[in-house]
């Protein structure tokens, strides 16, 4: 028996399993742990589909061996919502049409919250450049920068309450 016991926290709940010492981060989350709001695209880094936060960091997850994590706190899409209150890059995304297929969304959302917590109120091309390791290939990205403008206002109008994620 190869496998290893270790400990992530993931959206604020501890959990605890058995894993591969080779399984990668983002297929222990969706895979073990149930979480598949991060998606899978290319498995080499370069889309950004599968961008999660560890321990407060946005990173990408297809490359990560989730063994090395031990212990770490994660923040997947599933945690940005407040019960039924959306995140406010989740609202902003719904109103400034910042999604069609939804397969880039979820790490451009948590692309974009690490951006909007370093800098609330990010230019647009301080956006753009932020977002440039996640690929969309439906938007034309025009939307996607709309939605983290808007999010960051209203992030920073304080409404809806940010979950404590
Ligand atoms: Fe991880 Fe593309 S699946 S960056
Ligand atoms: Fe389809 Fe971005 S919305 S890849």
């Amino acid at each position: 028996d190869t496998t290893r016991e270790i400990t992530l926290t993931v959206n604020g709940t501890e959990r605890t399993f058995d894993i591969e010492p080779q399984t990668l981060l983002v297929h222990a989350l969706r895979d073990e742990l149930g979480y598949t709001g991060s998606k899978v695209g290319c498995e080499s880094s370069l889309c950004g589909a599968c961008t999660i936060h560890v321990d407060g960091r946005a990173v990408k997850s297809c490359t990560l061996l989730a063994v090395r994590y031990d212990g770490a706190e994660i923040t997947t899409v599933e945690g940005l919502a407040d019960g039924e209150d959306l995140h406010p890059l989740q609202q902003a995304f719904q109103e400034e049409h910042g999604l069609q297929c939804g397969y880039c969304t979820p790490g451009m959302m948590l692309t974009a919250l690490s951006l909007l917590e370093d800098n609330p109120d990010p230019t647009r091309s301080e956006i753009r450049d932020a977002l440039k390791g996640n690929v969309c290939r439906c938007t034309g990205y025009h939307n996607i920068v709309d939605a983290v403008e808007r999010a960051g206002e209203l992030m920073a109008a304080g409404e809806p309450e940010l979950s404590g994620a």
